[in-house]
């Protein structure tokens, strides 16, 4: 019977093996009818819930005087409303031979998150196509997902045969072409099915209305297909949620076991600390355990006095996971506003949350062909290949090898959104082998003998909102007061280190990217370093600021509304950005984001340039920056 509570769900089928499969296809290729007819004909539901669902499908009637039994699958509410599915539900049924989990996802284009979510934790796919239809670009694109996230075994469910007087020719003639599709993906095997969701055909009986057909029915299929049931890995892993202390006798780290088995008595390694210990008791709220797996939540008390943190990851001695902070990855993107290489956001693998860019994107991939194509941003739903760099160390696996700590997800800095999902292919050498050179002269020593605390001055704001006219003017204030500084100016360093880049969004990224490593190097070398740079998008500037130690970051926005800059146009670029010249001209047709919280805004209209520097001045010696110690 369908139940909520899956642990307890499981248990009670005893130990027939469990199949989990994920359903997808685009809107209205009738998923969720799918399930509630497999649910239905199978027996799997309870009387009471019948009931409700015929009184349902009268009350809504999207079927006639017929069952909706989209409506039995279908629990959330926004769901019904749309007439689409909004997120991962999982259902579980079994057979006298299976246990099923099926994560029902969505087909929207926006959703394919939730489908990305249900294929890293099945074995098989069941992909559903609208036989007036055929293949859509969808279709394509949802087994490049499944076989990405490593399931190798479909289930084509050609949809709707009702709708197309049960033809043998149209079922034929879109199996070919499936299957000249597949045969490009990878170890991809295919069973295919001619079924009608809604009139029940082929999904446990096997339909009357097509003798051409003799292969097994859908649930037939799904019982007896053979496959790899232990995709989530072997090996022990358990991400710390949590370090559970309530008093100071008793100290465990809670967790969900990702995979693999463990129990009083295993040696156990901790990432990334690399230190290892003794697990000595494996606590649930019910009590001790003799031994727990994979799914079960736990807390583990350690035999000694390790010091372990959220995030880090418990994990088997003889098979460890790895540690690196720069890997060869696989991206699938989810968000309106496209990745950029060089911007930052934050991972999460496991428990663990880090800051990350994207170093290099190699190429996307042309879900329609399968070919690879040079790419400099990511839109959304595609799929590309490239390198990411942390942070800091992370313990991961290779998806191929572990699905538990082989994904990731990508969040958006500034709305915390998910904007991504991705798969580790490896780690890159070069992690391995470049290491951080000890210098006996550092950042303190250089600033000391200039007498003077090393900071960076970054002006933002419009082209001719009077940067540089600021920064030449406060350098020169500076230079009168005996300190050392430098110039870093948008114009003159795109004469030179940056002269490759243009104004595109991806371009700029990469232009702040290098000033905010150069201002690094300078700010090392002891200099009050003045940045003049448009620097029109939130994301870099802030990165820039993490680039910093504390306090060593002082944003200035020079305030000149566009009009106003417009109106000077000492350089004529307005006018000729307004005349089509000049295209992606920042205020004209590409974005400035002003700083929400800068740590002083300049209002050139109503204060000169020389009472603006008096007020950064200032401000500086008020934050100790011009004090001489
Ligand atoms: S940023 O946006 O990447 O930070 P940056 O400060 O380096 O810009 O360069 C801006 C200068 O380039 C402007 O002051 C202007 O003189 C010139 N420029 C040329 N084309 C553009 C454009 N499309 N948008 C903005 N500035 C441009």
């Amino acid at each position: 019977m369908p139940t909520q509570n899956i642990e307890e769900y499981l248990r009670d089928q005893g130990g027939k093996p469990t199949l989990r499969f994920l359903t997808c296809g685009s809107v209205d290729d009738g998923k969720s009818t799918l399930i509630g007819r497999l649910l239905y004909d199978s027996k799997l539901i309870f009387e009471d819930q019948l009931a409700a669902l015929e009184a349902d499908s009268k009350k809504l009637g999207t079927q006639g005087e017929d069952i909706d039994f989209a409506l039995l699958v279908d629990g959330l509410a926004a769901e019904r409303e749309q007439g689409i599915t909004i997120d991962v539900a999982y259902r579980y049924f079994a057979t006298d031979k299976r246990k099923f989990v099926v994560a029902d996802t969505p087909g929207h284009e926006q959703y394919t998150r939730n489908m990305a979510t249900g294929a890293s934790t099945a074995e098989l796919a069941v992909i559903l196509i609208d036989a007036r239809k055929g293949i859509l670009t969808q279709t394509r694109r949802h087994s490049y997902i499944v076989t990405l996230f490593g399931i190798k075994d479909v289930l084509l469910a050609v949809n709707k045969m009702d709708l197309v007087d049960y033809d043998e020719s149209t079922y034929r003639a879109i199996v070919a072409s499936y299957e000249q599709f597949a045969n490009e993906l990878a170890e991809l095997n295919v069973t295919a099915i001619p079924i009608s969701a809604l009139k029940g055909d082929n999904i446990i009986h096997a339909s009357k209305n097509m003798p051409w057909y003799a292969g097994p029915t859908l649930l037939e299929a799904l019982e007896t297909v053979e496959v790899d049931t232990d995709v989530g890995g072997k090996a022990f892993r358990m991400p710390v949620q949590w370090v559970n202390r309530p008093d100071l006798n008793f100290r465990g780290y809670s967790g969900t076991i990702a995979s693999g088995q463990i129990e009083p008595g295993t040696e156990v390694k901790i990432l990334p600390s690399e230190r290892t210990s003794v697990v000595a008791r494996v606590v649930t709220y019910d009590g001790d355990l003799s031994t727990a797996g994979a799914g079960q939540a736990v807390t583990l008390v350690l035999a000694d006095e390790v010091d372990v943190s959220r995030g880090d990851v418990i994990c088997s001695v003889s098979e460890p996971a790895q540690l690196s902070d720069q890997f060869a990855v696989h991206l699938l993107w989810m968000s309106e506003r496209a990745l950029f290489p060089g911007r930052q956001y934050y991972l999460k693998t496991g428990t663990r949350t880090v800051p990350c860019v994207l170093t290099d994107l190699k190429h996307k991939i042309n879900v329609n062909t399968l070919e690879t194509q040079p790419a400099k941003r990511l839109e959304l739903n595609e799929v590309g290949v490239g390198n990411i760099s942390l942070s800091e160390r992370i313990a991961f696996d290779p998806y191929r090898e572990s699905r538990a700590l082989g994904s990731f997800i990508l969040i958006d800095r500034q709305t915390y959104a998910t904007v991504g999902v991705g798969l580790f292919d490896f780690s890159l050498r070069r992690a391995q082998n470049v290491m951080w050179q000890a210098l006996t002269v550092d950042k303190e020593h250089r600033a000391a003998i200039k007498h003077q605390k090393p900071c960076v001055v970054w002006l933002t704001g419009l082209s001719g909102s009077g940067k540089s006219t600021i920064a030449n003017l406060l350098e020169s204030r500076l230079h009168d007061l005996n300190r050392h500084t430098y110039v870093l100016d948008g114009d003159n360093i795109r004469h030179g280190l940056n002269r490759d880049l243009g104004f595109t969004e991806a371009d700029r990224i990469e232009n702040i990217r290098r000033i905010g490593e150069t201002a690094k190097l300078m700010v090392d070398a002891g200099l009050i370093t003045i940045v003049a740079f448009i620097s029109p998008f939130r994301s870099e500037r802030r990165m820039v600021r993490d680039l910093m130690c504390e306090g060593e970051f002082f944003e200035v926005f020079v305030d000149t509304p566009l009009d106003v800059c417009e109106a000077r146009d000492t350089k004529g670029l307005y006018k000729r950005a307004r005349a089509g010249e000049i295209r992606n001209f920042t205020g004209i047709d590409s974005v400035y984001e002003p700083p929400e919280a800068a740590e002083m805004v300049m209002h050139t209209e109503t204060e000169s340039a020389e009472e603006s520097v008096e007020r950064l001045l200032s401000s500086l010696q008020e934050r100790g920056i011009l004090t001489v110690d």
